[in-house]
């Protein structure tokens, strides 16, 4: 049987790149697969978090992927915490990886970057314990973006270390899930950086909650070039922000580019950006709403977690059961 295991960070404003490269995804894999999504608040807290804005974060993003389409009833949808296996496999393999194979974490390095020094002991273990979410649940397969690939990668050397080390067939070959391709939404301000929470501009992404004016006045901003838009995909070459905006455009609309600007290719930028508007307000808008609605219910939103969490540990407990007896632990 096929089982999903993907992540998310509790970072407040889920933007346009997280619904199209990710979330929007995760919706629809539901029924194909057994699905657990996580809100990971354990990896968020290897850098700083302020606690009330974690915990707000955290329901905010439950909201927003069950605003999207997700269903908690037919899949696993609990905050990572929820459930202790995850942090005490992520201990057995904090034993089974090599400091080398972390070393090599461009991840870390970026995060960390001048100041490893004074970066937290979880900052550089981080993918041992993605490696542990995945495999606390033998997850056969994990949607992951591009910058998660590594980490990926990391979690089959866990496995095969571990099953060599212990002389068993035990964990499975973790497949990556390679999402469509418009998924890299980049910043609305420079075609050439991710869309990010990060980023100071306000105007370089567009949120979930923005609601039908915000969208309409972040596209209006966006930056583009002075030149029409054109008709075929080698004409966006080197030119970045055309590339992106058509890029969403072709992925809200679930076409091809191709086909995205056999319809749209000699339009001036503000004809385009009216329909990218239109466009965008009618996926999101209700999404965003909905989202709303839902996150002030903090009963219901926790509740969801809970119960997502007894159904995370039903699945993790028998397995961390036989992974104790394969290392040589008295079972508790
Ligand atoms: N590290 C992932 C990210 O930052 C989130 C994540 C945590 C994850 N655990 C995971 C993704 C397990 C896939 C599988 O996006």
């Amino acid at each position: 049987m096929n089982r999903i295991f993907s992540g998310i960070q509790p970072t407040g404003n889920l933007h346009l790149g997280n619904y199209l490269g990710a979330i929007r995804n995760w919706v629809d894999l539901q029924g194909e697969y057994e699905c657990l999504y996580c809100i990971v608040d354990l990896h968020a807290i290897t850098v700083w978090q302020d606690p009330a804005e974690l915990l707000a974060s955290t329901r905010e993003v439950t909201a927003g992927l069950i605003a999207s389409g997700i269903d908690p009833e037919k899949n696993i949808l609990f905050n990572q915490s929820q459930n202790p296996d995850h942090a005490s496999l992520a201990w057995i393999f904090n034993c089974v990886a090599r400091l080398g194979w972390l070393n090599r974490m461009t991840q870390f390095k970026e995060k960390a970057g001048k100041h490893r020094e004074n970066a937290s002991v979880g900052l550089y273990a981080y993918p041992n314990l993605m490696a542990a979410d995945i495999l606390a649940y033998k997850a056969t397969h994990v949607p992951v973006g591009d910058d998660q690939k590594q980490h990926l990668e990391l979690c089959r050397d866990i496995a095969q270390k571990f099953n060599s080390d212990f002389g068993v067939e035990y964990f499975p070959e973790v497949e990556p899930l390679i999402l469509g391709p418009a998924t890299r939404v980049m910043s609305l301000r420079d075609g050439r950086n991710k869309m990010s929470k990060s980023d100071p501009s306000e105007y370089s992404r567009i949120t979930l909650t923005d609601g039908p004016d915000g969208i309409a006045q972040k596209i209006r901003k966006a930056k583009t070039d002075p030149d029409a838009l054109p008709s075929e995909v080698k004409g966006l070459e080197d030119r970045p922000e055309a590339t992106n905006l058509v890029g969403i455009y072709a992925a809200l609309a679930r076409k091809s580019r191709e086909d995205v600007l056999a319809e749209v290719g000699g339009q001036q930028f503000s004809e385009f950006k009216g329909g990218l508007t239109e466009l965008a307000v009618s996926v999101l808008g209700p999404i965003g709403e909905e989202m709303q609605r839902l996150v002030v219910d903090t009963d219901y939103i926790d509740g969801i977690l809970r119960q997502g969490g007894t159904k995370a540990r039903a699945i993790s407990g028998p397995i961390m059961r036989e992974i104790q007896e394969i290392v040589g632990f008295v079972q508790p």
